[in-house]
C-alpha cells in the first residue's frame, strides 16, 4: 500500500540532512546535523573534513528523521538523495548510504539535483501553508554559497522542467558574502554576519559598482523561435573592490584587532563585532550587501521581464538575507508580481526539500540506475 513518504537524504556539502515528506507536500521530520564548527577555523568548507562529518553523521541523522516522523523505515515509498552538484566526497556519502537503505528495503532510490531542491523548497512550505501555488512559468533565483542561477521553471503534467536562463561567470554571490566577511574580520560563515551588521551602517557610502554583462542573446537552433538569453553574474570582482578598499583606507590594523578579539570568545556573535567595528566599517559592509542584493534584483527582475515570468520564487542560503527579501518584494509588488521564499531553517541545506522535489518523479517512476554515482558539476535544465 502506498504511503506517500519519502526519505529524503542531503550531503552536497557541509550539512548532514535527513527528512520525511509526506506526498511532497508534508513535513513529518527535517534533521539537519551543521559542520559549520568544523569548517570555521578554517574561513570556509574543507572537503575532506566535510567527508569525515558526513560519515560521523548520516546514521544517526537518518535514524533521528525517522523516529520523530513516528515512522518506520518499512512504511517509506521511496529514497530520495541529491545526486549533484556539490562535493564529490561528501555527496558519496548520501548516495551511497541511499542505496545500501533502498536496496535492504527493495524500495525505488530516485536521485535529486540539489539546486532543483532548492526551488522545491518553496514549493514545499506554500503547500503547507496551503496558499496558492505560484502562478507558472516561474524565474527562480537559486542563490546560496555554491550557486547563483537563474531558471524558468515551469510545469508539464506532475513534472518540472527548467530552463537555465542565467549563472555567475565566476564567484557565487554566498562565496562572496563568506570571502567579504573573512576579508573583514567577522565570523564563518559570512552571511549572517554581514546581514546582522548591514544595518548599522549607510549603504550609499562606498560606490560599489558592478561591470555590466550584456545578456548573451542568440537564436537557439533547437528550438525555433525560443531566445536564449543568458543573464550573467559575476562577484569575484567586488570582493577585489573591498580589498582595495581596506587596503587604501588603513584598516588593516582594525581587521587585525577585530579578530584577535572575537577569538578571545567562545561561540562569538554578530553583536560582539559590532562593537568591534566603526562606521567606516559598517558603511564598507552596508555598502557590499546593497551592491550585491542591486545586482541579484536588477538581473533577476530584467530575466523575469525578457521571459514573460508570471512569478519570482528565490531560494538558497542568501535568499535568507533580509535586506534581499525587503527588496525583491517591494519590486514584485511594484511590478505586480507574486514572489515566494522559503523559511529562514529551509533558504539553507536541508533534505526536506529534497524529499520534495523527488515525489513528482516517484509519480513519474523516474528512479535512479543502480549504478548512481555523484556528479560533482550536475547542471539542471537545458
Ligand atoms: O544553501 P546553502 O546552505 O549552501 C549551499 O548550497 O551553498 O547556502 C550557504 C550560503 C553561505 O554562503 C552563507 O554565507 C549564505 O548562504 N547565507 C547568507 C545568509 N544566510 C546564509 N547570505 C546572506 N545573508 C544571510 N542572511
Ligand atoms: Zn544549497
Amino acid at each position: 500500500m502506498s504511503t506517500g513518504l519519502i526519505l529524503g537524504i542531503e550531503s552536497s556539502c557541509d550539512e548532514t540532512a535527513a527528512a520525511v515528506v509526506r506526498h511532497g507536500t508534508e513535513t513529518l521530520s527535517n534533521v539537519v546535523a551543521s559542520q559549520i564548527a568544523t569548517h570555521a577555523p578554517y574561513g570556509g568548507v574543507v572537503p575532506e573534513l566535510a567527508s569525515r562529518e558526513h560519515l560521523r553523521n548520516i546514521v544517526p541523522v537518518v535514524r533521528a528523521a525517522i523516529a520523530e516522523a513516528g515512522i518506520t523505515l518499512q512504511d517509506l515509498d521511496a529514497v530520495a538523495v541529491t545526486e549533484g552538484p556539490g562535493l564529490a566526497g561528501a555527496l558519496l556519502v548520501g548516495i551511497t548510504y541511499a542505496k545500501s537503505l533502498a536496496y535492504a528495503l527493495s524500495k525505488p532510490l530516485i536521485a535529486v539535483n540539489h539546486i532543483e531542491g532548492h526551488i522545491h523548497a518553496v514549493l514545499l512550505e506554500q503547500a503547507e501553508l496551503a496558499s496558492e501555488s505560484l502562478p507558472l512559468p516561474a524565474l527562480a533565483l537559486v542563490v546560496s554559497g555554491g550557486h547563483t542561477h537563474l531558471y524558468l521553471a515551469h510545469r508539464n503534467g506532475e513534472s518540472w522542467r527548467y530552463c537555465n536562463i542565467g549563472h555567475t561567470v565566476d564567484d557565487a554571490a554566498g562565496e562572496a558574502f563568506d570571502k567579504v566577511a573573512k576579508l573583514i574580520g567577522l565570523g564563518y560563515p559570512g552571511g549572517p554576519w554581514i546581514d546582522a551588521l548591514a544595518p548599522h551602517g549607510n549603504p550609499a557610502a562606498v560606490p560599489f559598482s558592478f561591470a555590466q554583462i550584456k545578456p548573451k542573446v542568440h537564436r537557439n537552433q533547437a528550438h525555433g523561435d525560443d531566445w536564449d538569453r543568458q543573464f550573467r553574474f559575476s562577484f569575484s570582482g567586488i570582493k577585489t573592490a573591498v580589498l582595495r578598499y581596506v587596503q587604501t583606507h588603513d584598516l588593516s590594523a582594525s581587521i587585525q584587532a577585530r579578530r584577535r578579539a572575537l577569538a578571545q570568545i567562545s561561540n562569538p556573535k554578530p553583536a560582539d563585532a559590532l562593537r568591534l567595528c566603526n562606521e567606516e566599517t559598517l558603511n564598507l559592509i552596508a555598502s557590499f550587501q546593497r551592491a550585491v542584493v542591486d545586482d541579484l534584483r536588477r538581473k533577476t527582475f530584467q530575466a523575469a521581464e525578457a521571459f514573460d515570468a508570471a512569478s519570482i520564487l528565490v531560494s538558497g542560503g542568501v535568499a535568507a538575507n533580509r535586506e534581499l527579501r525587503v527588496r525583491f518584494t517591494a519590486e514584485a509588488a511594484e511590478r505586480s508580481l507574486p514572489i515566494a521564499f522559503p523559511s529562514l531553517a529551509l533558504s539553507t541545506d536541508n533534505a526536506a526539500m529534497v524529499a520534495a522535489a523527488a515525489w513528482p518523479k516517484l509519480l513519474d517512476k523516474e528512479y535512479a540506475p543502480a549504478d548512481l554515482s555523484a556528479e560533482p558539476s550536475l547542471a539542471l535544465g537545458r
